[in-house]
């Protein structure tokens, strides 16, 4: 059996028109432009990447986008005044900080300064907390974690009931989308550097989510027949027959793992996609919030 590959640009794409016209009728009857902005600290090339690819689709949908690129050496205090200034701006509905920080920087009290009502990214202690606790809603979902239950509901996989392993405890992914999976029924183990017999415990999972920045780690022996595999992972690895030299892969081995699921997320064109789509969907709720079309 070779598993069905759910193609990430293509859901991407789908939630992309579903914005274009949400964002159509909030011109034309509110004459509001959702308005993102980011703040960048230093000069890390994955980030500085994501966070042109994040101003670059905000363009594309028609946003309104403002960025902050402070020096390496930033002080905590200018962070935070970054972020109380996009916090009081009524043209910015969805602030996000580009992690990982600085070392020297207190995340935990940036990431709390953001206003709730502009925490797209969902990594505000409120919207965490209350996304950990049962019958709470938060304001904002985390985005990769989001753009994983994405693509198990539009791909038509049953969640309830479901045995679900995820492979990471990560604050950005492994957390969240654990506590996800559970809002939606299933039953979820979280895995991580401590846990002993991984391939058994991986073996039982109906979902198996893999977000442990582990190049190719998951083998076909990890998977039961028909299981569906969402691989967040984002390596790179050297490959002397590509022009950069390096390829990029996922946590799972996917020529292997492909020939025993039942369906597999590829890398790239899998999860990655998904993360700046909600990041986009979430920004538009900002801009409803804000426009007090959505009860809070
Ligand atoms: N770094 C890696 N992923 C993310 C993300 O989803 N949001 C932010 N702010 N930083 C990240």
């Amino acid at each position: 059996m070779t598993a069905q590959i759910i193609d990430g640009k293509a859901i991407a794409a789908q939630i992309y028109d579903e914005i274009r016209a949400e964002i159509a009728v909030l011109k034309e009857k509110y004459g509001i432009a959702p308005g993102l902005a980011t703040v960048l600290v230093g000069e890390n090339p994955a980030s500085k990447a994501y966070v042109a690819s994040k101003q670059k689709t905000c363009v594309d949908c028609g946003f309104h986008s403002v960025g902050e690129h402070l020096p390496e050496d930033a002080t905590q205090e200018q962070v935070e005044a970054a972020v109380r200034r996009f916090n009081e701006d009524p043209a910015i509905h969805g602030i996000l900080v580009q992690l990982p920080l600085p070392r020297h920087l207190n995340e935990e009290k940036i990431l709390a300064t953001i206003s709730i009502e502009k925490d797209v990214d969902g990594f505000h202690p409120l919207n965490i907390g209350k996304l950990a606790m049962k019958g709470r809603k938060p304001l904002f979902v985390p985005c990769t974690p989001a753009g994983c239950i994405e693509l198990l509901v539009r791909s038509g996989i049953e969640i309830s009931g479901a045995e679900a392993v995820v492979l990471g405890r990560s604050n950005i992914v492994g957390l969240p989308v654990s506590l996800l999976l559970l809002h939606r029924d299933a039953t979820v183990t979280i895995c991580h550097s401590r846990s002993r017999n991984l391939p058994e415990i991986c073996r039982r999972a109906d979902i198996l989510v893999a977000a442990v920045g582990q190049p190719k780690m998951v083998k076909a022996d990890w998977v039961k027949p028909g299981a569906v595999v969402i691989d967040v992972g984002i390596n790179r690895i050297p490959d002397p027959t590509t022009k950069s030299g390096s390829r990029m892969v996922g946590d799972v081995d996917f020529d292997e793992v492909k020939e025993v699921a039942g369906y597999i997320t590829p890398v790239p064109g899998g999860v990655g996609p998904m993360t700046i789509a909600m990041l986009m969907w979430n920004t538009l709720r900002g801009a409803k919030i804000a426009a007090g079309l959505i009860e809070t």
